[in-house]
């Protein structure tokens, strides 16, 4: 049995609280959660959106946070992040493309793949020729049952404003990830919302953000008139079995808005 965390949009700011949450102490009570409880799982997969702004003390301090995890942690790029930061305030596997924050690790039986959906200047996300080709040729190169994490859903999940920005082009994507028949399950982040699902084949989840959750599709709701929905976070874990994936969606703090 192999086992994996899984947390998402962190949106850390160390320069006081996002919509309200104290963003240092929620991260304080996903490391001491996960310390407590999975201190053997291989490792913490961080599907986007580490922190809010993308500022350099940002990176610093949450890096300084999460060093405290006694597992691995694998960061990974969202809307919201700066590649060149996060790249100097954390290690990536030996293999991670030169431009990109993408990268893949084995772990168990399987091979994890960690994937760069950041379009700079975009909240929505893009998958260029060049990630697009890693992703093939490190396919390629395997047949172990593959776990693929990316920010950015490449298929539209009923939510308006966050399916807006999306992965684009994300059909392709698909059909690229169609032709592996290793590819076993996809991660993705972003939505700040929980959600399953089966595309071309391949099940997928989101997870609910570390910090702040999105309200349900109904009633409407607009970026204009967006407010947190009073949903306490969770992350996931993962146990990888052969060829089984399970998750189980555990809250690490017991309120929407503070960790106690
Ligand atoms: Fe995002």
């Amino acid at each position: 049995l192999t086992q994996l965390i899984w947390l998402s949009d962190l949106h850390f700011s160390a320069s006081g609280p996002v919509f309200g949450i104290d963003t240092h102490a929620r991260i304080v009570a996903a490391v001491d959660y996960i310390n407590r409880h999975h201190a053997t799982a291989a490792g913490c997969v961080i599907s986007g959106d580490l922190v809010n702004r993308g500022g350099e003390r940002d990176y610093a301090e949450l890096a300084r946070i999460l060093a405290a995890l006694r597992i691995p942690v694998f960061p990974m790029v969202g809307n919201h992040d700066n590649r060149e930061l996060l790249r100097e305030h954390f290690s990536l596997p030996a293999n991670a493309m030169s431009d990109f924050v993408q990268y893949q690790w084995d772990v168990g039986d399987h091979s994890i793949l960690c994937l760069d959906t950041q379009h700079e200047g975009s909240d929505a996300g893009a998958f260029c020729v060049t990630r697009a080709d890693w992703l093939d040729a490190t396919l390629s190169k395997t047949t172990r049952p593959t776990l693929i994490f990316m920010h950015h859903p490449p298929l539209p999940l009923g939510l308006p404003m966050q399916d807006r920005d999306r992965l684009q082009d994300g059909d392709a994507f698909l059909a690229r990830l169609k032709r592996y028949a290793q590819v076993a399950y996809l991660f993705c982040g972003h939505v700040h919302r929980p959600i399953s699902g089966v595309v071309e084949g391949i099940p997928f989840s989101t997870l609910r953000s570390a910090l702040y959750q999105a309200p349900p599709p109904q009633p409407q709701w607009t970026w204009d008139t967006f407010s947190p929905a009073k949903e306490a976070p969770q992350l996931g874990v993962l146990t990888l079995s052969g060829s089984h994936v399970t998750i189980e969606f555990n809250e690490f703090c017991p309120s929407y808005g503070s960790p106690n």
